[in-house]
């Protein structure tokens, strides 16, 4: 019924497939509401994520182990024990804003994870919006377990996991095949799910869609660069597909580390005043929904919608550009 279910199923099999119990996530990374990734690698030390209700075990180390992104010799080292019985991973990181896989870096994680017999789940749950076959399609990768979620059903709640023919066969021969405890609910799979899943594939998330979708996303994208370039900020504006952000950073991290902690010194703002300061993210959101438009709680994020008009795309970059002249004007 959501992503976070789904990923969750899949680890399990991951577990059992392989006989192995820990999972290897990337540090920054958000998959739901699953302990085993609700977690944070500080400085070589691996902590739940500040806020967790009820962890199930104190030191998450003994189920997870927490790399970067794009670091390819860190992923070389973590699986080389070959005690990790997945890597769960999306594709683009979209969790701590969007951070682009390097050149080359899903060619070496699917290598080396093969190398070291651990499977590769893709959650595809956000980076969806790249296009009507996810990223998986546009970069072509070969993960052995997939899963999406949130908008696959429309908005109604659904989301699905896909496994390689051969963890398939596996899951069917496995004795006794309809003994699955611990594996979904009564309301997995519901005939509304379905029937939500088919309708938002077959008349939302298809190419004629896609294509306005990421048009319209494309001018806003370029919109946002002119505004950034004219008052010379120090901030990039980033996409994948529909969805478009700009953070406050001179340019795209890295790594989950360098989004978490190198936005901090620039996300603050001083109203002088009204002697205030205070997170220019706050800020933004409140100056956009003072004037009709509501930005997702999450970073400077927006995505294009197949309802979306120029119109209204325009008249978020107006609104942005209003308050960056407000905000850099003595
Ligand atoms: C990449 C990713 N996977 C899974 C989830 C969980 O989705 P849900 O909250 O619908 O279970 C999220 C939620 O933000 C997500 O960003």
């Amino acid at each position: 019924m959501t992503a976070s279910d789904a990923n969750r199923m899949a680890l399990k099999v991951a577990r059992e497939y392989t006989g192995r119990r820990l999972i290897l996530a990337f540090n920054g990374t958000y998959h739901g509401s699953v302990d085993e990734t609700l977690c944070v690698n500080i400085l070589g030390y691996l902590i739940n994520a500040p806020g967790l209700m009820g962890p199930i075990v104190e030191d998450p180390s003994v189920m997870t182990r927490m790399i970067e992104f794009n670091d390819v010799a860190a992923l070389e080292e973590a699986l080389a024990p070959e005690d990790i019985a997945c890597v769960i991973t999306e594709p683009v990181m979209t969790n701590v804003g969007i951070i682009k896989p390097e050149p080359g870096y899903h060619d070496a994680l699917r290598e080396i994870t093969r190398k070291y017999g651990t499977l590769l789940l893709i959650d595809e749950t956000h980076s969806m919006c790249a296009g009507p076959r996810g990223v998986t399609g546009e970069m072509d990768l070969d993960p052995d377990i997939f899963v999406v979620g949130k908008f696959i059903a429309g908005g109604y709640p659904a989301a699905a996991l896909g496994f390689s023919r051969e963890i398939s066969d596996w899951m069917a021969s496995r004795q006794p095949w309809h003994v699955f405890f611990g594996f979904g609910g009564t309301l997995s799979g519901n005939a509304t799910a379905v029937a939500g899943i088919r309708a938002a594939l077959e008349h939302a998330l298809n190419d004629e869609n896609f294509d306005h979708m990421i048009k319209l996303a494309t001018r806003m994208e370029e919109g946002l660069a002119a505004v950034i370039k004219e008052h010379e900020l120090e901030w990039y504006v980033e996409r994948i597909g529909c969805r478009v952000e700009f953070r406050f950073l001179p340019q795209a991290p890295k790594n989950g580390s360098e989004a978490l902690f190198a936005e901090v010194p620039y996300n603050t703002v001083d109203l002088i005043e009204e002697g205030l300061t205070g997170p220019l993210e706050v800020l933004i959101h409140l100056y956009c929904a003072n004037r009709g438009i509501l930005l997702t709680p999450v970073h400077e994020m927006a995505l294009v919608g197949p309802t979306t008009t120029e119109k209204e795309v325009d008249g978020y970059l107006s609104t942005i550009n209003a308050l960056v002249d407000e905000l850099t004007t003595e």
